[in-house]
């Protein structure tokens, strides 16, 4: 069966842990990892701008011995509406994995449906599952562990990581809280599907508007920006909302002594983070940045060798003798 990587929770806590070792093992032999040795292509498609995701799978790629095949899918066919459907399965004789920045949730649902080939989110408008690994790696090389931590993550609570958060760090067994305006908190179906996860995982989910005391106790701080791609529209109107929600000394200062900052980038210093933090002692964004890499390197390779028919054996003897 063909594994995808489409929400935080295609991956059991078993499965997340795995691929968090092999992040860190891929980290510490970069080029030890044959995957899409031939050079096997990866397609690599984007409907939306992006920096760090671009880069990350480019250069990751390459040093899984593979191919990145970099596509501006508004450039594409696609672009123009050739269905979703026939793309996936255009591209799937082509490549040994899709990865795809797109809008709804449904794309890439629908893009997975039909693929056979692994099919990995680089970000929809729902999720962010790839930038979750990568914080994960971050927090596990930062304090050893993750099970057990608390993340307070700060800003719009409607947006992809928000919801990433959620169900990702709910999946590790972490403490998740999300310090967000009344009128921008997640999606009830979100909060719920991180709260049957917490429950299994024996963790807490809290969804509040008090940000002093969102922050008192936490482990890591995390924001995003607070005007998501897409929405730029009337974006105004929300940032009056937003003001008490901006990660600064003060609510930092409420967090553990050890507390680390995170954000996924690109950031917008003194909207939801002040330039002290975003740039001080306790940040953690350029090693969060890196880490997108071995992250994605590692969701690569556990998906392709998760996908793999299971080998014949030389000595099965299962097959029956010709007469
Ligand atoms: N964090 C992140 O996904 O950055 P890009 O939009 O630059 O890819
Ligand atoms: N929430 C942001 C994340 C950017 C990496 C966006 O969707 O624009």
């Amino acid at each position: 069966m063909t594994r995808h990587f489409l929400v935080d929770d295609d991956l059991t806590p078993a499965e997340q842990a795995e691929v968090l070792e092999l992040a860190l093992a891929m980290k510490a032999d970069p080029y030890g990892y044959d995957t899409f040795a031939g050079p096997q292509s990866v397609a690599v498609l984007f409907d939306k701008p992006s920096t760090r995701t671009r880069v990350s799978f480019e250069a990751g790629i390459a040093e899984l011995k593979g191919h990145p095949m970099i596509i501006d899918a508004k450039a594409s066919q696609l672009g123009r509406g050739e269905s979703i459907a026939d793309t996936a399965r255009v591209l799937d004789r082509q490549v040994g994995a899709i990865v795809w920045r797109t809008g709804d949730q449904s794309r890439i649902d629908e893009m997975a449906a039909h693929s056979t080939v692994p099919v990995v989110n680089a970000l929809t408008d729902q999720f962010h599952p790839c930038q979750l690994l990568a914080d994960l790696l971050t927090i596990k090389e930062r304090f050893g562990d993750v099970a057990g931590r608390t993340l307070t993550y700060y800003g719009d609570g409607a947006n992809n990581m928000a919801a990433s958060y959620l169900v990702a760090c709910a999946t590790a067994g972490m403490h998740v809280r999300i310090a967000a305006p009344a009128s921008l908190q997640p999606a009830p179906d979100v909060v719920a599907r991180a709260e049957k996860i917490a429950e299994e995982q024996g963790v807490t989910i809290l969804i509040t508007d008090h940000a002093e005391a969102a922050a008192i106790g936490a482990d890591v701080l995390a924001t995003d920006t607070w005007v998501s791609m897409g929405q730029e529209e009337g974006a105004e109107e929300r940032l009056a909302d937003l003001e008490p929600f901006r990660i600064d000394s003060r609510i930092l200062s409420l967090a553990k002594r050890d507390a680390a900052v995170l954000h996924c980038l690109p950031a917008y210093r003194g909207k939801e983070v002040t330039a002290e933090v975003l740039d001080g002692p306790q940040s953690m964004i350029w090693d969060e940045a890196e880490n997108r890499r071995h992250a994605q390197k590692a969701i690569l390779h556990w998906l392709v060798t998760a996908s793999a028919p299971p080998q014949e054996s030389e000595t099965d003897d299962s097959t029956p003798d010709e007469d």
